[in-house]
């Protein structure tokens, strides 16, 4: 096969734009946004509501991919406990055609699911454990995980926890903390939530990775390690350079039900790519490398140039 055709959903978002960024280094890559465009993209990019009849059709066919990476989503847990049709729609129904569309094509697919169709009580999880999403967002995840089984003979579902910069700069924990802990705000790090966050450039590499691997299956995809929301807090403050007092260890106060040990079991993942995870460490130093070489400044570029225009 010639170099395979890469389209990515979701490519205004946190997952979707470094991976798209990624990918351009070595394949052809288009990139679905839907309401913020993106401008001088180093990828080309298709705007499109793609729950609209028709929409998913129609962009696979004028894009014609070699692989689909799925990171449209409706990915905020409070957000889909206020409007479940929407994220029913988006986040079980549109993966499950998806998954038709692109089987129906020939074309590889890639779902991206999430950590928390875990349920929290019994980690470090290993994709055997059953899952038991408590949130409408974890239910509406999981549920796509069954319709793309379902749907495509050569299913990749990954399930990570991801942390990065992202195009509007509030997306992820990382910016959570940075953009406070940067304005000498002080900031709650939960002590007791634990989790395994992967940095979105080492996911990124991974999902092609496995893509030209031909791997198929469901796998964890989280650090080599793992640690709670505060102490990624006081890493992030301590990397770049910030005062780690601002960062204040509390209890989760939350309205949608979350799992709170979402420690996850990555070995499965890291045979099928023959070598060791990243530390959560690394990925801490790759992103405060990121904000040095202009990575973030890229990513945030794309998006305040489209708003401009
Ligand atoms: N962020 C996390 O910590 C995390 C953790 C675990 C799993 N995940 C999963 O990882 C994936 C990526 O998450 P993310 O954080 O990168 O999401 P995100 O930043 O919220 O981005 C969501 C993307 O979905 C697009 N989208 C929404 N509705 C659409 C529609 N109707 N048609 C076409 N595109 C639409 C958005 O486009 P516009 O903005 O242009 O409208 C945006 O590009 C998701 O599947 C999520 O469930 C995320």
């Amino acid at each position: 096969m010639s170099q395979p055709r890469v389209l990515v959903t979701g490519a205004s978002g946190l997952l979707g734009s470094n991976l798209a960024l990624h990918a351009t280094a070595q394949y052809a890559v288009v990139g679905v946004t839907n309401q913020r465009p993106l401008a001088n993209a180093a990828f080309d990019t298709v705007q499109a509501d793609l729950l609209e009849p028709g929409a998913v059709a129609r962009v696979l066919d004028a894009a014609q991919p070699d692989w689909v990476v799925h990171c449209a989503a409706l990915a905020d847990i409070d957000a889909c406990e206020q409007q479940s049709e929407l994220a029913r729609k988006l986040n079980t129904e549109l993966p499950g055609q998806l998954a038709q569309e692109t089987a129906r094509r020939g074309m590889r697919f890639v779902h991206i699911s999430t950590d928390a169709v875990y349920d929290g009580t019994k980690a470090p999880y290993k994709e055997t454990d059953a899952p038991n999403p408590l949130s409408v967002y974890a239910k509406t995840k999981r549920m796509a995980e069954l319709a793309v089984k379902a749907a495509h003979p050569q299913w990749l579902i990954l399930r990570p926890n991801l942390f990065g910069w992202s195009p509007n700069g509030v997306h992820s924990l990382a910016e959570f903390f940075y953009n406070n802990l940067t304005s000498g705000q002080a900031v709650n790090g939960f002590t007791d939530r634990l989790f395994t966050p992967l940095h979105v450039g080492f996911l990124s590499e991974i999902i092609l990775e496995l893509l030209a691997k031909g791997v198929h299956g469901i796998f964890n995809a989280g650090s080599s390690d793992s640690l709670s929301k505060y102490d990624f807090g006081v890493m992030i403050a301590r990397q770049f350079g910030f005062d780690e007092q601002l960062v204040r260890p509390a209890h989760t106060e939350s309205t949608a039900p979350r799992s709170a040990d979402l420690r996850l079991n990555v070995s499965r993942l890291s045979q099928a790519l023959g070598r060791r995870l990243p530390s959560v460490a690394d990925g801490v130093t790759r992103l405060y490398d990121e904000l040095q070489n202009g990575h973030r400044h890229k990513l945030q570029g794309m998006l305040a140039v489209a708003a401009k225009g």
